[in-house]
């Protein structure tokens, strides 16, 4: 097997793959210091903590990720809870870096000897042959393998090197971004809350007792240089602020703006290529579902492919992208749901406000409406 990409995907495939005695290489064009330092989203699905526990790499996660049973919703400068484990069967979720997700697989990777290579160049993948070519320390090296997994995200080189016509792309794109900060302070809430507000949206998350994680909405191109701390702090205090509650304030460690879009790639694969994670969709944050769609992804990968060696059948790995594109619609669905409830849509839009409004209502007093979204959030098999 050739892996494309050491982000979360390919990282936990390889680890999938090694537990049932298939070879990988695995291929990285960033150094593994920049891996390691990439902050991004930190929801887990009890179904990701499932997988990477049973793969053997969930000790620290499952001694350091913090369990949480509901989030909080909050809309005319009141929060209401969305008591999650209540409503969906008892499942929880589990708060944990991606990046240290990447960390502990990173690791376990290199503890147990296998190739992974860390800023390789020239990647050329051709999907029929299969074979892999990069460059490496200097030299050019050729894998010939069964099978190579797209794991190089939305940017990568897999997605591309598929022939034109093959490929239908679904995709939208919104008129607003988030600015996300890491900061040295205790988080000011127990659980997640989602704010809607006349002023934009906001988030408020964590990523340890020490650390918070925060959002605001802002434009998608928004410079961030016109973003000094004090000026995030003010907008936060003023988005997420209630009654007799005050944002805890601390030193910013990281601060950076990303895009939102929403991207399906269908099929996921094309002769002997298979993408997984980003390289084949993309969701908004809104729903934390980005990470919880790869990893799901590679476990039906790495069955698919375990199954097509035991059996000798192509069946296996013929029917990988339709295993995964239920699952990827419901979660495309979801963050474009939870996107279109919550961000303030574009001025004068008045008709488009009353209906957000209208659904925050109903999500936080019918017993129903909640069921949906707890469902949903926590990453029940429903499809
Ligand atoms: N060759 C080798 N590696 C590459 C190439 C290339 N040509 N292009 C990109 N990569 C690497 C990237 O540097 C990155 O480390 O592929 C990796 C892809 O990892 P991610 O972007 O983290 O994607 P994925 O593993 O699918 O994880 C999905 O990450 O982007 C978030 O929100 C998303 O949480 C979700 C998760
Ligand atoms: C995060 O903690 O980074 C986070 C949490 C919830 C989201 C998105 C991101 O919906």
């Amino acid at each position: 097997m050739a892996i494309v990409g050491a982000g979360p995907a390919g990282l936990t495939l390889a680890r999938l793959l090694e537990v049932a005695g298939i070879e990988s290489v695995v291929l990285e064009d960033r150094s593994r210091d920049y891996v390691e330092h990439r902050i991004r989203a930190g929801v887990l699905e009890q179904r990701t903590v499932d997988l990477l526990t049973e793969a053997g790499v969930g000790e620290r996660m499952n001694r350091e990720g913090i369990v949480h049973h509901g989030i909080e919703l909050q809309f005319d400068g009141e929060r209401h809870r969305i008591p999650l484990s209540e409503l969906a069967d008892g499942r929880t979720i589990l708060i944990y870096g991606q990046t240290e997700v990447v960390k502990d697989l990173i690791a376990e990777r290199i503890a147990s000897g296998l190739p992974l290579h860390f800023e390789v160049s020239s990647v050329v993948v051709e999907p029929t042959t299969p074979r892999v070519t990069f460059r490496h320390e200097g030299s050019t090296h050729e894998v010939d393998c069964d099978v190579i997994a797209g794991c190089d995200g939305f940017h990568g080189v897999c997605r591309p090197s598929i022939p034109d016509g093959v490929l239908q792309e679904f995709s939208r794109d919104y008129p607003f971004g988030w600015l996300g900060i890491l900061a040295q302070v205790a988080p000011s809430n127990d659980e997640l809350v989602y704010a809607h507000h006349e002023r934009g949206f906001a988030l408020l998350s964590l990523r340890s007792p020490e650390l918070s994680r925060l959002y605001l909405q802002c434009r998608p191109d928004e410079d961030i240089e016109e973003w000094p701390d004090e000026r995030i702090w003010a907008e936060l205090q003023a988005r997420l602020g209630v009654e007799g509650w005050t944002l805890a304030e601390g030193p910013v460690l990281e601060k950076g703006v990303t895009g939102m879009r929403s991207y399906v790639v269908e099929p996921m694969q094309y002769e002997r290529l298979f993408l997984a994670g980003d390289a084949a969709h993309i969701v908004p944050p809104t729903g934390a579902k980005g990470l919880n769609l790869a990893m799901a992804d590679v476990r039906v990968l790495a069955d698919s492919i375990v199954e097509w060696y035991r059996s000798g059948s192509d069946a296996p790995l013929e029917a990988y992208s339709e295993n995964c594109l239920r699952r990827v619609w419901r979660a495309e669905h979801f963050s474009w749901w939870m996107t279109s409830m919550l961000h303030r849509p574009p001025e004068g839009d008045e008709f488009e406000l009353k209906l957000q409004l209208s659904q925050l209502r109903y999500v936080t007093t019918s017993e129903a409406a909640a069921r949906g979204l707890a469902e949903n959030y926590v990453g029940l098999e429903l499809v």
